[in-house]
């Protein structure tokens, strides 16, 4: 049979409160027009974040009653560390909290203020922590990634030609690493090709210039390189995704997405010099090396989810499943990004809401409308997130694409939530002009998104 179905059967169950229009109205506006600041209770549909919200399978949570919680040496370490040697290969695992807590360590290691690191296109959290040590942040997709109608099968490459140039420009010296995202979550969930990731790596030896992988996404990744590319199509998941890794000198990892992990982060790395200063650098914020901030039955669970993550029935389904509300909602004429990316789809908020002009938020704007008419909560990734202000004249510099991330949990909804999601996007594009600007009344200058807070704007000041 060709359907697709979910391969597991629910366990557990947590029953979500229904709402009512008029009460998520007023929820709305008591987070400020945030939907950050919304509890999540209040929600109906949560797809703000695929990260941390995954459900954990049975094995999962009998592991976690195997967790070894002694604070060094611990055997939870050990089986963590041989699920990540298994499939990474690097030289030296080291846990963490989280993937932003491994950006900082790598960041405060390796970075000094002259210091340029390219990318396909850096996670928020990335990019801050880079620039936290006044270096710089530079972002190299490919064109056809700001076009979203554009096709491109792995639009999440990074820009080989224009990575070359830069390192000629800057100097080696200047490049400490090159990181490659995957999947490339900022530029839409879209994957990073296997000769994509094998020419930064002839770049990266030609200059001797380590080349890291931002893993967050790599199960995912995998798979589409395996549909997509060609030669990959009758490798299994896992051993593209060991080729991956293969090709570089280390990674840092969220494995609050393809882990199955509810929290938990890593680095693996090769290189000796980095791990030492890493690890002295862990001790002081996160613990001691063998567990870095995680609880021994988290590093249980992480290391199964690991294994689980490239099943490929699971990642058929998984794929699938992102895919089928993007093409429903693309039936209907809703406006995203093409094509589908692998852990969320991207609604255009600036063909959306074409009756906004930036400086009202578009995508902003939107996300709050669908939580008020249906309970959704989204993610903007677009001028909020990435907006910058000339400190001078006041001018808005506006990112190329203003988005509204629908971020799929893993193993959590159902395809009837799914259906009920689509509907209610369909329902809010029906009546998509009656959707109000937005305006900041607070604006914090770091990662603004987590705690801005807003208004609507009158709909007789919209001059689009
Ligand atoms: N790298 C990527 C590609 C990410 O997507 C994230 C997190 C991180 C690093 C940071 O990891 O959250 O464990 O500290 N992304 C989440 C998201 C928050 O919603 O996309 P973290």
């Amino acid at each position: 049979m060709k359907r697709i179905i979910e391969p597991f059967r629910i366990k557990v169950v947590e029953p979500i409160r229904m709402t009512t229009l008029e009460e998520r109205r007023e929820y709305i506006r008591e987070a400020d027009y945030n939907p950050f600041r919304l509890k999540a209770e209040d929600v109906l549909i949560d797809l703000l974040t695929d990260s941390g919200t995954s459900a954990m399978s049975s094995t999962q949570w009998a592991g976690i009653m195997q967790g070894d919680e002694s604070y060094a040496g611990a055997r939870s370490y050990y089986r963590f560390k041989e699920s990540v040697s298994d499939l990474f290969g690097h030289k030296h695992i080291i846990p963490t909290h989280q993937g932003r807590a491994a950006e900082r360590l790598i960041a405060m290691a390796v970075l000094q203020p002259d210091h340029v690191v390219p990318g396909n296109t850096h996670f928020d959290t990335t990019r801050a922590n880079i620039e936290g040590t006044g270096a710089t942040a530079l972002d190299l997709p490919l064109p056809e990634a700001s076009d979203p109608e554009n096709l491109h099968p792995f639009k999440g490459n990074i820009d080989l030609a224009r990575l070359e140039k830069l390192i000629d420009d800057v100097g080696r010296e200047r490049v400490p690493f090159v990181l490659i995202t995957v999947t490339n979550n900022s530029g839409g969930g879209q994957p990073v090709s296997m000769a994509n990731i094998r020419g930064a790596r002839e770049i990266c030896d030609r200059h001797d210039i380590p080349l890291l992988l931002d893993a967050a996404r790599f199960a995912e990744n995998a798979w589409f390189i395996k549909k997509r590319e060609k030669g990959y199509e009758h490798r299994w998941a896992e051993v593209i995704a060991r080729e991956m890794f293969e090709l570089s000198d280390g990674a840092m990892m969220s494995m609050k997405k393809d882990a199955f992990g509810n929290m938990g982060g890593l680095i693996s790395i090769n290189s000796d010099e980095w791990a030492d200063k890493i690890r002295n650098l862990l001790i002081l914020t996160e613990g001691f090396p063998t567990y870095g901030g995680l609880a021994g039955r988290d590093l249980e669970a992480l290391a199964i989810g690991l294994r689980e993550i490239l099943e490929e029935d699971y990642l058929a389904y998984r794929i699938a499943s992102t895919a089928y509300v993007g093409e429903h909602l693309a039936e209907l004429g809703v406006p995203l990004l093409k094509p589908i990316g692998g852990h969320a789809v991207y609604l255009d908020g600036r063909r959306f809401c074409d009756h906004l002009t930036d400086e009202l938020l578009p995508s902003w704007s939107l996300s709050c409308a669908l939580y008020e008419h249906a309970g959704i909560r989204s993610c903007e990734i677009g001028n909020v997130m990435f907006g910058t202000q000339d400190p001078e004249t006041g001018d808005w510099h506006w990112p190329q694409l203003d988005l509204v991330r629908l971020a799929i949990p893993r193993r959590v909804y159902t395809k009837s939530q799914m259906d009920y999601v689509v509907e209610g996007i369909h329902e809010v594009f029906q009546q998509r002009t009656s959707v109000p600007g937005m305006r900041f009344t607070h604006r914090p200058d770091v990662l603004p998104h987590f705690t801005s807070r807003f208004e609507p704007v009158e709909q007789a000041v919209h001059t689009k």
